[in-house]
């Protein structure tokens, strides 16, 4: 199939490049032209694991190439549209104004029998709102996209289910899903689930998705901090619901809770949609779930506070994670770094390592003294926050480190290391709503 991708970021650029190395012939289109460039050059602008060689490989097939032109994709069967729905400045909703650029854009180069895609999350109606845009020259369904970064690769050619929300129209309609199962031919082989909806259901189940996701980490917070309150372990206990299989274990980890380009503005863009629509209890759900996962930074700080005896102002503060989840270089709404530039306005020294994130906090803010290696960060803090679960700080040995730093306090607001070997090592080890010395388990 002749596929393009409009808009190549985490979601687009994995796209193109996973579609090509499926044998079909794409064309990803950016408005960014350093983005283009990068791309062209075999470069990611960003971290994934995986995509470079899938794109050095698409491309030295001929099967993948990248345009700053989108009429440089007019002989596409199939358009996907990757671009950015953030949330709009100033409000909850989503901003549709890269979607329908993208798809004013695309319109005057439409072959006849093009089918337009769109992948972005969106609100549920955005696709029949925007479908006269294409001026009847195409039909637009939606596919969202559930691939996660830092696994993104591999969600895309082996994703859970795709989700197709075909237009109202029957001969459409299989004409649509008759394209994309060419498109996703090998999924399809391979037995993934295919479900054919309208296009709300489609939208809705995207947005829905992200929500329960978003419930749920806010939900083990909320119960951590009774946990925290009362000596209870919140770890074992989220061990002992997970083995509920109605229940299960991910998307359990208390801790500093979500960020990300995806789920803080998704939630708030579906609690502004329902109400448009007069429904408000999904939006009140999510509004307190965005309001408790917001809380987990400002406890953070606070835990920190009382650690070190109530200042913060000249202590040099050691922060291990900027990204907002491991595995990423992405920094939208992480919060690792708001943790980290609250404790800089507040007085802190903070000295701050990410393995892949460095670079683009230091064009976002470079007020924040980033280094190289995760022990420049620690030498000589007064206290050590671990705020991404990067593998390399779980595999951090407390022994070593610990000659690094006289004062041996560490906080670990993912919950992610190992808290008996830590305090073994001589540490002052606390966890996020954790008791201050909770009882491990008794039992190995
Ligand atoms: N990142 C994820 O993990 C993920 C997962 C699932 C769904 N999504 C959704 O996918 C969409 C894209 O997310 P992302 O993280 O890739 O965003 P991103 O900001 O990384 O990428 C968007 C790209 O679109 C480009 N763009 C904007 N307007 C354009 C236009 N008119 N023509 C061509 N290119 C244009 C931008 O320059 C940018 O490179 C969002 O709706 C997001 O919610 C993202």
């Amino acid at each position: 199939m002749r596929i393009s991708v409009i808009g190549c970021g985490y979601l687009g650029a994995v796209h193109a490049a996973a579609m090509a190395s499926q044998g079909h012939d794409v064309i990803g289109v950016d408005v960014d032209p350093e983005r283009i460039a990068a791309l062209r050059a075999g470069r990611v602008p960003f971290h994934e694991p995986g995509l470079e060689a899938l794109l050095g490989e698409g491309m030295r097939a001929g099967r993948l190439r990248f345009s700053a032109e989108v009429a440089d994709a007019a002989d596409a069967e199939v358009h996907f549209v990757a671009v950015n729905t953030p949330q709009r400045l100033g409000g909850d909703e989503a901003d549709l104004g890269y979607v329908e650029a993208a798809l004013t854009a695309l319109r005057p180069h439409l072959a006849p029998g093009a089918l337009v895609v769109g992948k972005s999350t969106v609100p549920v109606g955005t696709a029949r709102r925007l479908a006269p845009l294409l001026g009847g020259r195409a039909e637009l369904v939606w596919n969202p996209e559930f691939l996660r970064e830092g696994h993104a690769v591999d969600d895309t050619l082996r994703p859970d289910r795709l989700v197709y929300g075909v237009g109202d129209e029957p001969a459409a309609a299989e004409r649509a899903t008759a394209l994309l199962d060419a498109v996703y031919a090998p999924q399809l082989a391979a037995g993934v689930p295919r479900i054919v909806a309208d296009r709300e259901t489609a939208e809705l189940v995207k947005v829905s998705a992200n929500s329960f996701l978003a419930l749920k980490i806010s939900f083990i917070n909320a119960v951590a901090d009774v946990c925290a309150a009362t000596g209870a372990d919140v770890t074992l206990l989220a061990d002992a619901i997970g083995h509920d299989a109605r229940i299960g274990r991910r998307f359990l980890g208390a801790g500093l809770g979500f960020g990300g380009g995806c789920l803080p503005k998704d939630i708030r863009a579906f609690g502004a949609r329902a109400a448009e629509l007069g429904e408000d209890s999904i939006g009140s759900l999510l509004r307190e779930a965005d309001r408790i996962n917001l809380g987990r930074r400002h406890r953070a700080v606070e835990l920190l506070r009382t650690a070190l005896g109530g200042g913060l102002r000249g202590r040099r503060i050691a922060v291990l994670g900027l990204a907002f989840k491991p595995d990423s270089d992405d920094i939208r709404d992480s919060p690792a770094l708001s943790v980290a530039t609250e404790l800089a306005l507040l007085g802190a020294e903070v000295v701050a390592h990410d393995p892949h994130a460095v670079a683009k906090v230091r064009v976002a803010r470079p007020e924040l003294r980033c280094v190289d290696a995760a022990v420049d960060a620690v030498a000589g803090a007064d206290a050590v926050l671990v705020l991404t679960e990067w593998r390399e700080y779980r595999d951090l040995d407390p022994a070593a480190l610990a000659a690094a730093t006289p004062a041996r306090l560490i906080l670990d607001a993912r919950n992610c290391l190992d808290a008996t070997a830590w305090r073994a090592a001589g540490w002052d080890y606390r966890g996020l709503g954790r008791h201050e010395h909770p009882v491990d388990a008794l039992v190995a």
